[in-house]
């Protein structure tokens, strides 16, 4: 298979479904001088199918595969209908608190904030999530709602996360203060591992109802289970779309060929910048507001993934920065562009808006800004991005671009498999697990140290 001249691909499986494209034409020298040579990655081909082939093997197996992550567009429409009534026992509520930190939340923050949820007119309860055990935040929350019309849903895949666990409990005396504990019971949710940990022994002696996150399905890859579903649907989300995307997304990385799978050469491409090119700062940089929380799922998703060491004691990863055009021209443009050159971007551009909003030029304003007649905020944006990459590009910087059409939960479901793929591939290319985060661990030891000793 011939190198692809045109680096723009697109994803498109279903009549109807907006395809994601992926131009990584300006990670290549010598588009760009401190890009990658095609011949590298080529060089690299025997490694990419080993490193694809993997991973489909350890996708195969549906739950009980150790990458069972990557598989849940096929394994979770089974519960969709499990998810759904409880979702709609939610939905006569007010207010929902989410409890959730990391990967048992950002994922349905993400998703709920790019297609929208809470800030515009949508019938249906208003989501509150909780993640940082912050007392003022709580209180405050709490203060503000009322527990007769609040529910609570608690996720933690192990059901033992400290954070948690402990603003669960609060919430849980809080509704069992003003309505009696059978009645409290019904304002409860708890998304759980299906066997251990606490929040599961707690289903199971208090009888509350829960959904199961799958065993092999750990935090930062679980959006597409219940842990991401529930809240979500919850709050309105068309979460079989979401799934679709993913599967379609899925499908077009079937391939061991990186010609033929995005997934596979974003992988190559981010980790021969790193280790050939000396690119250790990743900046996600989407031109949509919507997708500012999504910056903080990619930078979860792909820290806790691949910042670690290699077997020969060399570390792995690039240190995940999100940014949002056009904001970030203003505040950090400047030193992407004449500081270190150790960064490799990743914008994300949306070819179609929901809303059309017309710049409205007095006759006054037209000699100050005549460039400006019979445009919109839309054409604007979209020549901010283009001059953006332009400069970037110019100055030399590896850059790579994902193309959005519309901003629906298909093509979010892309884009969330596109980047889980590519972070699994990358990882494997690291030689290291993607799927554990080993360091973490001792920091929780040392808060239950300091708790008991204090
Ligand atoms: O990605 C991960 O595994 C972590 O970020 C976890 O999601 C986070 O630590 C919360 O863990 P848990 O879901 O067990 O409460």
């Amino acid at each position: 298979m011939p190198p692809a001249q045109n680096s723009s691909r697109s994803t498109h499986h279903r009549s109807g479904d907006a395809p994601l494209r992926v131009d990584t034409t300006n990670a290549y020298a010598p588009t760009v001088g401190e890009g990658v040579a095609r011949g590298d990655v080529e060089s690299c081909a025997a490694e990419l199918k080993r490193v694809h082939e993997t991973t489909a093997a350890r996708q195969r197996g549906g739950f009980d595969a150790d990458y069972a992550c990557l598989g849940l567009h096929d394994t979770m429409p089974d519960s969709l209908a499990a998810i759904d009534a409880e979702a709609q026992r939610l939905r006569g509520f007010d207010d929902i608190i989410v409890i959730g930190i990391g990967g048992s939340n950002l994922g349905a923050m993400a998703v709920g904030q790019a297609l929208g949820c809470g800030n515009r007119k949508q019938p249906g309860p208003r989501l509150h999530y909780l993640d940082n055990v912050d007392p003022d935040l709580i209180h405050d929350l709490l203060a503000n709602l009322r527990p007769n019309t609040t529910a609570v849903i608690a996720i933690s895949k192990s059901g033992g996360t400290l954070e948690t666990a402990t603003q669960y409990m609060v919430v849980r005396q809080w509704l069992n203060a003003a309505l009696d504990k059978s009645a409290a019971r019904e304002h409860q949710w708890l998304v759980t591992d299906p066997k251990v940990g606490w929040l599961r022994a707690l289903a199971e002696t208090e009888t509350l109802r829960s959904l199961p996150v799958p065993s092999k399905v750990g935090g930062r890859y679980s959006v597409l289970s219940a842990v991401g579903l529930l809240p979500l649907a919850a709050s309105g989300v068309d979460v079989a779309a979401l799934l679709a995307g993913a599967r379609a997304n899925a499908a077009r990385c079937v391939s061991a060929d990186w010609h033929e799978n995005p997934a596979l050469e974003l992988a190559a491409l981010s980790y021969l910048l790193d280790t050939r090119k000396e690119k250790r700062l990743s900046v996600f940089m989407p031109y949509v507001n919507a997708l500012r929380l999504f910056g903080d799922w990619y930078r979860q998703l792909w820290a806790e993934s691949l910042g670690k060491r290699r077997a020969d004691g060399t570390p792995a990863g690039t240190l995940p920065v999100t940014a949002l055009g056009a904001v970030d021209q203003h505040s950090q443009l400047q030193m992407y562009l004449e500081s270190r050159r150790d960064k490799v971007f990743s914008f994300v551009a949306l070819d179609r808006w929901t809303h059309d909003v017309a710049v409205p030029l007095a006759p006054a304003d037209r000699d100050a800004f005549p460039y400006l007649a019979n445009k919109s905020l839309n054409d604007l944006i979209a020549a901010e991005f283009l001059a953006t990459r332009q400069v970037i590009t110019d100055y030399g910087h590896p850059n790579l671009t994902l193309h959005l059409p519309v901003l629906n939960a298909h093509t979010v479901g892309q884009l969330i498999d596109l980047y889980q793929r590519t972070t699994v591939y990358a990882g494997l290319l690291y030689g290291i697990n993607p799927l554990d985060q080993p360091a973490v661990e001792s920091g929780k030891r040392l808060t239950v140290r300091h708790l008991q000793s204090a």
